[in-house]
């Protein structure tokens, strides 16, 4: 179906907090009463409760990333995850429109690899500075400079720089993918920690882009993890690896955002420190009430653009329709899929 083949909305939601609304929403704050304080609940509830129909009449759902806010990721989500399962389910839904409730290169993976599907991003305007940090014809030139050697692509790029990709990535799986290529050299492009992370656990070598990295994990320091351990006893620290290499260095583990969550519920430590994104631990922490979290809070600014309201707009007006030119998203397609196929969580 096309945007214009849909029911044009015209009787609005009712955004007041009623008794009623309070009553039928219960569940949903219980979810989330260890971090959302009651008095923001009467705010949220009228959206989750027109949310969640309206999904329904729309034949909608809602990916959501691990970063999203308490109140997406328990109460409007229809499946959570780290990149790699986003595009999984992306891949795999029956749904006619994708909201993707992340940021914009999320969205337009999945338009990626659902070419005929309609796929709604929050806010258009929600970036990545991995994202931002290279261009498809950076890319081009990379491949001049260094000819034969295969380019290993982050998803965390636009589909331009997918296109000029032979694989894509995650987090979750980069060292797997680069050694599945059975070569000696790679292009790792743009997230130049990540790939130093990686060089040091393979023997592939890595050439990596220097002007890429996160601006959340840039900002985490080794220093930052020695004071916390010296002022927790029994600390368990777990990075993300887009941190630089020094932080991960200090950590006791480090993974995705899927594995750092496996992490807390499978080993339940009594006190765990994330080095990653605010919302991370806010999610984890309402579902592991025995686990004390210490919290170094630096915040997505872009991640922090996706709101219910702006969930709700989607659904009400089919609003900011990822569009990629048919070509460039074919290209893509082979780089997202070929690492899909090979099934590596
Ligand atoms: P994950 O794939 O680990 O979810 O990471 C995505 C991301 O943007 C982290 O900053
Ligand atoms: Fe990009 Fe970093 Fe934000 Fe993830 S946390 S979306 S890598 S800027």
């Amino acid at each position: 179906m096309k945007i214009s083949d849909y029911r044009v909305i015209t009787e609005l939601p009712n955004l007041d907090y009623t008794p009623q609304i309070a009553k039928e929403m219960e569940p949903y704050y219980e979810k989330v009463k260890t971090v959302i304080p009651k008095i923001e609940w009467p705010y949220h509830a009228p959206y989750v409760k027109a949310i969640n129909k309206l999904k329904k009449e729309r034949n909608a759902v809602c990916l959501v990333h691990n970063y999203m806010t308490p109140e997406i990721y328990h109460c409007v989500a229809d499946f959570v995850g780290d990149s790699l399962a986003l595009s999984k389910e992306a891949a795999r839904t029956d749904a006619d429109i994708i909201i993707q409730c992340g940021v914009h290169f999320m969205a337009e993976t999945s338009k990626i690899l659902n070419p005929d599907k309609i796929v709604l991003t929050p806010d258009m305007e929600a970036g990545c500075s991995l994202a931002e940090s290279i261009t498809g014809q950076d890319v081009r030139n990379l491949k001049k400079k260094y000819p034969g050697v295969p380019v290993v692509t982050y998803v965390n790029t636009s589909a331009d720089v997918k296109a000029e990709s032979d694989i894509c990535c995650t987090s979750g799986n980069a060292k797997r993918i680069v050694e599945s290529l059975g070569v000696g050299k790679v292009i790792f492009i743009p997230d130049k920690y990540l790939a130093q992370n990686i060089a040091k656990e393979t023997d592939v070598e890595i050439i990596w882009w220097d002007n890429g990295c996160c601006e959340v994990h840039e900002l985490f320091t080794p220093e930052d993890l020695i004071e916390a351990r010296e002022s927790e006893e029994n600390l368990k620290i777990i990075a993300h690896p887009e941190c630089p290499p020094n932080v991960v260095a200090e950590a006791d583990f480090s993974g995705s955002t899927a594995r750092m969550i496996e992490w807390v519920t499978e080993k339940k430590p009594e006190k765990v420190m994330m080095v990653t994104e605010c919302s991370m631990s806010d999610n984890i922490a309402a579902e592991n009430p025995e686990t004390k979290f210490i919290r170094p809070c630096n915040m997505c600014p872009h991640m922090k653009k996706i709101t219910l309201s702006k969930i709700l707009n989607n659904l009400l007006y089919l609003n900011n329709e990822v569009i990629i030119d048919a070509e460039i998203s074919k290209r893509a397609y082979s780089a997202v899929d070929r690492m899909i196929k090979l099934d590596i969580s």
